[in-house]
C-alpha cells in the first residue's frame, strides 16, 4: 500500500467551509450523470432497490438517481457541499461513513444494493473501519463500488501532484484486493478510467458471492510484471518528480528574466504539492484563477500565491498560464481557447515541463 505517513485530522479537512464543488466540472458531470444511468439499467433494476453513496459532495452522481424515485441516500461530512445536494432534493446525511453509520443505516434503511464512492475512500485513513461498514450493509448480492486516482497512472505520468493531504492513499489493484480480502469482501471488477488523470473503478463483493471479471487478474499480473509493488520502481518515481521540480523552476525564472507574465490556471489542492516542493511563490506566478467563489480572495497554502476569479485570467492575458488543474486540460483548453489565439501559451509539467 502506497500512503501517507502524517494524519490530517478529519474535521480539519471536511468541514463547512469545504470549497470543493464537484458540480464545477461539466466533464465531470458527464461522468457522473453517465454512471447513475448504468446503475439504473445494471445493479438498481431490483424490487425497491437501495444505493447508497460516501462522499456525494453536492449531489454530482445522486441528482439524477433521486429524480428517478429510487432510494438512495448521500453520506457527507462536509456542510458546504451537503447542503447544495440536499437543496436539490437528494437525501443526505450528513456525517462521516464509517462502521457505526453503516450500522445505523442499515438499521434505519435496510441493506444497500450499491455502496459507490469516488474520489473519497482514498481520503479516509480509517479505512478498516469503512470496509467493516460496508461489509456490514452491502445486502447478500451487493456491490461496492469505488474509484480513485491509480497508483499505476502516476507512477506511468510522474503525477506527484496527486500526493497531497487529502490522498491518503494511493490504491493499486493488488493493495485493493489484499484490503478486501480481510475484511470478507472480493475484488471482483476493475474498469480503468481517463478521469483526473488515470483512476481505477474498483467493484467489490462479499466474498465467493461473483464471479470475477478476467480484467482483475489481467490488472494484479500487469502490476506484478511492471514491478508496482517495488520501491525501486517508486525510487525511481521520486528522482524524476525532482527532475520535474528543477525543470520548472529553471523556465519560471528565465520567463521572469525576460519579463514575461506568468499565472496559474486553477488553485487545485494538486497544486500546493507543486509550488511547495518547488518554492514557486507569487514572485514567479503572479495568481492563479479559479471559478470557486470560496477560493477567490484566498492565498494557497504554504507559498500564498493570490487566488483570483477566473475572469481575471483574461484582463489582461497573461503570456504564460501554468495549469495546475492538468487534468480539465481539454475542457480548460478548449473554453480558453482566445488565450491561444492572443499568443499565450500553456506550461504543462506532468509527464515532463512543456509548453503548448
Ligand atoms: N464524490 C465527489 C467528491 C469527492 S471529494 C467527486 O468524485 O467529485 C471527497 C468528498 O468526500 C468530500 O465531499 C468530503 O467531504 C467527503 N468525505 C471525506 N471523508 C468522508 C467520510 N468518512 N464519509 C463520507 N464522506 C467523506
Ligand atoms: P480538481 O480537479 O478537484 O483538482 P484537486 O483535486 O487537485 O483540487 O480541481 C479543479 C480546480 O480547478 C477547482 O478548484 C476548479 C478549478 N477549475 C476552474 O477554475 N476552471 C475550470 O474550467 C475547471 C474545469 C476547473
Amino acid at each position: 500500500m502506497v500512503q501517507l505517513m502524517e494524519e490530517v485530522p478529519r474535521d480539519r479537512m471536511f468541514n463547512e467551509g469545504y470549497p470543493y464543488f464537484s458540480s464545477g466540472s461539466a466533464f465531470m458531470r458527464e461522468h457522473f450523470e453517465g454512471l447513475a444511468k448504468r446503475f439504473m439499467g445494471t445493479e438498481l433494476t431490483g424490487d425497491d432497490p437501495f444505493i447508497v453513496e460516501i462522499g456525494c459532495n453536492d449531489g454530482v452522481m445522486l441528482r439524477a438517481i433521486a429524480q428517478s424515485g429510487l432510494r438512495h441516500l448521500g453520506i457527507e461530512p462536509s456542510g458546504s457541499v451537503a447542503d447544495a445536494a440536499a437543496e436539490q432534493g437528494i437525501r443526505v446525511r450528513k456525517s462521516f461513513f464509517e462502521e457505526s453509520t453503516a450500522k445505523e443505516i442499515l438499521e434505519a434503511d435496510g441493506p444497500a444494493d450499491v455502496i459507490y464512492s469516488a474520489n473519497t475512500i482514498c481520503h479516509i485513513p480509517y479505512i478498516g473501519s469503512i470496509l467493516d461498514g460496508i461489509a456490514a450493509l452491502l445486502s447478500p448480492n451487493g456491490v461496492f463500488v469505488f474509484e480513485d486516482p491509480y497508483l499505476g497512472d502516476i507512477v506511468d505520468k510522474t503525477s506527484f501532484d496527486q500526493i497531497y493531504d487529502e490522498h491518503f492513499f494511493l490504491f493499486s489493484a493488488q493493495s485493493v484486493a489484499a484490503m478486501a480480502a480481510r475484511h470478507g469482501l472480493e475484488l471482483v471488477d476493475v474498469e480503468h478510467l481517463a478521469v483526473h488523470g488515470g483512476e481505477v473503478r474498483y467493484t467489490l463483493a462479499r466474498a465467493g458471492s461473483r464471479t470475477p471479471a478476467p480484467a482483475v487478474t489481467e490488472l494484479q499480473e500487469q502490476e506484478h510484471e511492471r514491478d508496482l509493488h517495488t520501491l525501486d520502481t517508486l525510487r525511481g518515481f521520486g528522482s524524476r518528480v525532482l527532475t520535474i521540480r528543477d525543470d520548472l523552476v529553471s523556465l519560471l525564472r528565465r520567463l521572469k528574466k525576460e519579463g514575461k507574465r506568468v499565472v496559474g490556471y486553477g488553485a487545485t489542492a494538486k497544486s500546493a504539492t507543486v509550488t511547495n516542493l518547488c518554492g514557486i511563490g507569487p514572485d514567479l506566478v503572479e495568481f492563479v484563477c479559479d471559478s470557486t467563489p470560496a477560493k477567490q480572495g484566498r492565498l494557497t497554502p504554504g507559498v500564498h500565491i493570490p487566488v483570483r476569479e477566473a475572469s481575471a485570467f483574461s484582463s489582461p492575458y497573461p503570456d504564460y498560464a501554468l495549469l495546475f488543474a492538468w487534468n480539465h486540460a481539454e475542457e480548460i483548453m478548449a473554453k480558453e481557447q482566445e488565450f491561444r489565439e492572443a499568443g499565450g501559451q500553456w506550461i504543462l509539467y506532468v509527464p515532463d515541463v512543456r509548453t503548448v
